[in-house]
C-alpha cells in the first residue's frame, strides 16, 4: 500500500510517499527556518502562508521522485494535531482537497505518533510494545506504545519542551534559532562540569520541567554580561546538554525499568542530539535494553514518518471523512 503523506504542522513543508509504513519511495522537506530565523523563532502567520505557497509543489516533486501518479497512490495521510493552527490547516485542507479529488481514502495522523513511527522506517524488526521517549521543539513524553495505534503516556514535561529549553538556552548564548543544533556543536568542545545547573523536582518521577533551568541558563548568561564577566559559551553548552540530557535519560531508563521494558526507542526532533544519542545508549546497554533511534534525517519534521502511521492508522480502520478539521493540541491517548 502506497501512502502520500502530508505535514506542515510547524514550519516544514513536506510530502512524501511510504510504502506499507516501512519503506520511502520519495520524502521531499522545505524547510522555512532562514526566514523564521529573522524573527528568532516561529511566526505562525509567516508558516501558514509559506506553506500555502509550497505545498503544492513540494507535493509534486514527492509524486514525481516517487515516479507515482496521484492515482497510483492508494490514500492520502495528514498532520491533522497538535500543532500551529494556521500550518496544520493548511496540509488538512490540502489533503482533503487531494482525497476528494482522487476518491482516495483520507487518514488523519497525530503529529507524535508519526515522530515515534520514524523509527518503523529505520528499523524493520522494531514492533510494538515498546517504551519511547519523545522529545522535540513542543513536546516531551514518555510514552507506552502498546500496539501502533494504542498509546499511554507516563510522562510529560510540565512546563517547556526539551527542545523549547535548547532553542531559548541557545538564544541567550548568542545561537540562532533553531539552537538545538548549535549547542550540539559546540558541548562537543566544552567540559560539562564547569556551570553546576539546577536539576528539577517533580511529583512524579517520569515528569519532566525544563523552564528553570532554561531561566537558570539565561539568568547565568545576565549576571556574567552586567558583571563584565565572559562567559565560556562551549563550556556553558556542554553544561546545559548534559543536565538536559541527564534528567531526560534518567527518567526514562527508571521508567523502563519500573515498567519492565527491555526494548526502547528514542524519537523527536531532539533525538538528533548527539550527547543524548551517546548516553542514552550507554545507559541503554548498562540495563540490558536493545535501543532504537531514527537516522538523523528522520528525527526533525518529515512526511515519511506521518506515511509510517498513517499506514497503521488505517489498517486499525482510523480514516476521516471531509469534515477533518485541524486541532492545535491534541493529546495522545
Ligand atoms: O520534532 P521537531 O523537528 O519539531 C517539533 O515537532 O517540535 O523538533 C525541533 C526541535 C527544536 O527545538 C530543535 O532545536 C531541536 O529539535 N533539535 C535539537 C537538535 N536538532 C534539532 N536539539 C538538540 N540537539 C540537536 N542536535
Ligand atoms: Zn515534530
Amino acid at each position: 500500500m502506497k501512502i502520500l503523506a502530508i505535514e506542515s504542522s510547524c514550519d516544514e513543508t513536506a510530502c512524501a510517499v511510504v510504502e506499507n509504513g516501512r519503506k520511502i519511495i520519495s520524502s521531499i522537506v522545505a524547510t522555512q527556518i532562514d526566514e523564521h530565523k529573522l524573527y528568532g523563532g516561529v511566526v505562525p502567520e509567516i508558516a501558514s502562508r509559506r506553506h500555502c505557497e509550497n505545498i503544492t509543489a513540494v507535493c509534486d516533486e514527492a509524486l514525481t521522485k516517487a515516479g507515482l501518479t496521484l492515482r497510483e497512490c492508494d490514500a492520502i495521510a495528514v498532520t491533522y494535531a497538535p500543532g500551529l493552527i494556521g500550518a496544520l490547516l493548511v496540509g488538512v485542507n490540502f489533503a482533503k482537497s487531494l482525497a476528494l479529488a482522487s476518491g482516495k481514502p483520507l487518514i488523519p495522523v497525530h503529529h507524535i505518533k508519526g515522530h515515534i513511527a520514524a523509527n518503523y522506517i529505520a528499523h524493520p524488526e522494531l514492533t510494538p510494545p515498546y517504551l519511547c521517549l519523545v522529545a522535540s521543539g513542543g513536546h516531551s513524553h514518555i510514552i507506552k506504545v502498546n500496539d501502533y495505534t494504542d498509546f499511554e503516556t507516563v510522562g510529560r514535561t510540565l512546563d517547556d519542551a526539551a527542545g523549547e529549553a535548547f532553542d531559548k538556552a541557545a538564544r541567550s548564548m548568542g545561537f540562532p534559532y533553531p539552537g538545538g543544533i548549535h549547542v550540539d556543536k559546540v558541548a562537543k568542545q566544552g567540559d560539562p562540569t564547569r556551570y553546576k545547573l539546577p536539576v528539577p523536582k517533580t511529583e512524579c518521577p517520569y515528569d519532566f520541567s525544563f523552564s528553570g533551568l532554561k531561566t537558570a541558563v539565561v539568568n547565568l548568561v545576565h549576571n556574567s554580561e552586567q558583571k563584565g564577566e565572559k562567559i565560556n559559551v562551549n563550556d556553558l553548552a556542554a553544561s546545559f546538554q548534559q543536565t538536559v540530557c541527564n534528567i531526560l535519560i534518567s527518567r526514562f531508563i527508571k521508567s523502563a525499568s519500573d515498567f519492565g521494558y527491555k526494548t526502547i526507542a528514542l524519537a523527536g526532533g531532539v533525538a538528533a542530539n548527539s550527547g543524548l544519542r551517546e548516553a542514552l545508549a550507554q545507559q541503554a546497554q548498562t540495563h540490558g535494553m536493545t535501543l532504537y533511534i531514527p537516522p538523523i534525517s528522520l528525527c526533525g519534521d518529515n512526511a515519511a514518518m506521518i506515511g509510517s502511521q498513517g499506514y497503521y492508522e488505517y489498517l486499525n480502520g482510523n480514516v476521516a471523512d471531509s469534515s477533518l478539521n485541524a486541532v492545535a493540541s491534541l493529546k495522545l491517548g
